[in-house]
């Protein structure tokens, strides 16, 4: 991450160069990357004009208007058209690019558009480039591997065209290299706790969580037959269920699905499953056993990323080949200084490696599910805040649609699943994409006693506790302020964080940062079969299908009155927490540190507490 940190970039808006204003300027670059010199003034450049997407500061009070339940227009969510409408470059942004560089002297007929206009992209000497945009380019190259890059240190906009551009490549983007260390990959929350022979039905759910002991809990009725047509969105990458696998566990722990019921495919580049029940993935496994006794006759649908190539090699970018899959106009849009998929990070099609998907990237391909659970998550810090804020956005989009979008928590308390920050490791390191403010972060508990409190359990020498914490990239939305101020209040953690402590050394979260996670679910001792054996396992991928699970069934009761699904949840879920049962006791340590504690009210272990079914329902069927 210091590479990244090193060569952060700082956006200027306020200088001004004749009629010119400073874009960007880049304020330190790292070491490693060597200042070759100029480029020859006759040099031919590819330069990128990425547009700026209209509408960006509203979004978040768009969003707001439909789905904070204070809204008159509560419920009232939008067409994809819609959402690309709005966001899109406008035709105004567009002619005034288009004139401007015309007006300097570039060839209108070699000005080129992409499809959905995020880009306008023309050839041009190295001469021209720099002083369209007052700006001198040299070549980088770096120590280590060889690489090189065109960058400039800072570089101008005429105020005319300014607001309607996101950046210019080349530009001040020091290209992200790959690194030898494991972050940046996927982190499959939840294995395999050790298999148990499968107890009896009648022992408490203390010790198995089985489908009727998650339905007692919850107080979920047997699902209504039969219901509308409204699958429930389940995402899986690199791992993969077994048909032998969900076979056995219905007819040992939910008899009333039948043998051979399967997701629906949503396979994207070039995914496949089942796999035989020798390479079944526990994750796969598991979401699936979780999610159907609770929604059956219910469908689900089955988003599987990506082709075997990556499934095996891995890839460092998380979740864009999904999000393309599902909106056409991701795979193009331009935000926070990215568009489209990360090449150096997100897998590349066509791929004609060994096990690679020929075909082109899909873009738009299905139909969003009205609730999608992802079992996945990484740090924070893995991913550059631009990549990070780009796929928030789109988030945001999906609850604009009408989308509910829910993320694990984690389960390695404050700490990441790669560790703590910060060189003596004790600073907390928040989760992606818990972070963005437009999903639902779902934390665990663990059953004692018949009640639930904070998941918390030793496994080999880690303990496996409810991710929870503060990011540090996005600010705390309105929606929860009141609920984790009051817990700031009145539990304050005994260790310091940025906003009470003069050193920031000493500071391990960031009290004023988008908190999480927002709700939880159990995620101990649940019943799996794995590998054609029984077991149990947990960990707060478990949690998140369970509580997407509900909110499905509780679309599927409002679709059958009229009513439509229930896109983003969290404004409506902080104004109405007595619909979840808080939980109060436990904590999540990590860091060298005991974590923060459950309390009463919201907090950053379960965040306002697990599902009461029928209360629930009886809030989101008296919603608009
Ligand atoms: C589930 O999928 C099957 C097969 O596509 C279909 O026949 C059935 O109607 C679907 N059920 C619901 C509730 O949509
Ligand atoms: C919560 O903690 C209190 C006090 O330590 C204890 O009496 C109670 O049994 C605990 N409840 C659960 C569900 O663990
Ligand atoms: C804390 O969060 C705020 C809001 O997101 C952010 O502006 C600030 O830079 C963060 N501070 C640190 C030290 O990360």
């Amino acid at each position: 991450m210091r590479l990244i940190q090193l060569t952060q970039i700082l956006l200027l808006h306020t200088l001004t160069i004749n009629a010119s204003q400073i874009h960007e300027k880049r304020i330190l670059i790292g070491s490693e990357w060597k200042n070759q010199g100029r480029l020859p003034a006759s040099a031919q450049v590819v330069v990128r004009v990425a547009l700026q997407q209209s509408n960006l500061h509203r979004a978040h009070n768009l969003l707001m208007d439909i789905a904070h339940p204070d809204s008159t227009n509560y419920g009232q969510h939008w067409s994809a058209s819609q959402v690309i409408d709005m966001f899109a470059p406008s035709d105004i942004a567009i002619a005034a690019v288009r004139e401007w560089l015309i007006g300097a002297g570039i060839d209108e007929s070699r000005l080129l558009h992409t499809e959905n206009k995020g880009w306008i992209v023309f050839v041009t000497a190295v001469g021209t480039a720099e002083n369209l945009f007052s700006t001198k380019y040299y070549r980088y190259r770096h120590k280590s591997d060889g690489k090189t890059a065109v960058l400039c240190e800072e570089y101008s906009l005429p105020r005319s065209v300014q607001p309607h551009i996101d950046y210019i490549h080349p530009g001040i983007a020091v290209p992200v290299r790959h690194t030898h260390t494991k972050r940046g990959e996927v982190v499959i929350h939840g294995e395999l706790a050790g298999h148990k022979p499968l107890l009896e039905m009648s022992l408490a759910c203390d010790d198995l969580v089985t489908p009727d002991c998650i339905a007692a809990l919850y107080r979920i009725p047997k699902a209504p037959l039969p219901p509308v047509d409204n699958p429930l969105g389940i995402f899986q990458t690199g791992n993969y269920y077994a048909q032998e696998d969900l076979d056995l566990f219905f007819r040992n722990l939910s008899p009333h699905i039948p043998a051979g019921t399967h997701p629906t495919p949503a396979f994207i580049n070039g995914a496949e499953a089942p796999v035989p029940v020798s390479d079944a993935g526990l994750e796969s496994d598991l979401d699936l056993q979780v999610a159907y006794p609770l929604i059956y006759p219910q469908n689900i649908t089955l988003y599987q990323t990506d082709d075997q190539y990556y499934s095996e090699h891995g890839n460092r970018g998380f979740l864009n080949t999904l999000l393309d899959a599902i909106d056409g106009s991701y795979c193009t849009s331009c935000a926070f200084g990215q568009c489209g998929d990360d090449p150096e990070r997100d897998p590349v099609y066509p791929n004609l490696s060994p096990g690679g998907y020929r075909g082109e990237r899909m873009c738009g391909v299905y139909q969003p599910t009205n609730v999608i659970s992802i079992s996945y998550a990484g740090p924070e810090t893995n991913f550059p805040a631009s990549y990070q804020r780009r796929q928030c956005l789109e988030y945001l989009k999906l609850g604009l649609q009408g989308v509910t979008v829910l993320f694990p928590s984690g389960d390695n308390g404050v700490a990441g699943p790669d560790g703590c920050l910060g060189p003596e490791q004790t600073i907390f390191s928040p989760s992606f994409p818990n972070n963005c403010p437009y999903v639902t972060s779902v934390g665990g508990t663990t059953i004692r006693e018949g009640k639930e409190t904070a998941l918390e359990r030793m496994r080999g020498e880690t303990v496996l506790s409810s991710g929870g914490g503060f990011s540090n990239i996005y600010p705390m939305p309105d929606y929860q302020a009141q609920a984790v101020n009051m817990y700031l209040q009145h539990y304050p953690p005994s260790f310091s964080s940025h906003g009470n402590s003069e050193t920031v050394a000493e500071a391990l979260f960031n009290r004023s940062g988008r908190a999480y996670p927002d709700v939880a679910a159990v995620g101990d001792n649940l019943a799996v079969v794995y590998r054609g054996l029984v077991g149990s396992t947990g960990g707060t991928s478990a949690s998140t299908p369970i509580f997407a699970a509900i909110i499905n069934r509780i679309i599927d009761e409002r679709l059958a009155i009229g009513k439509g699904p229930l896109g983003f949840l969290n404004p409506v879920l902080y104004r109405h927490p007595w619909v979840l049962t808080d939980i109060t006791n436990g904590s999540n340590p990590g860091c060298g540190t005991d974590g923060f504690s459950a309390a009463t009210g919201w907090d950053p272990v379960t965040g306002l507490g697990t599902p009461n079914y029928p209360k629930m329902l009886e809030l989101f069927l008296n919603l608009p």
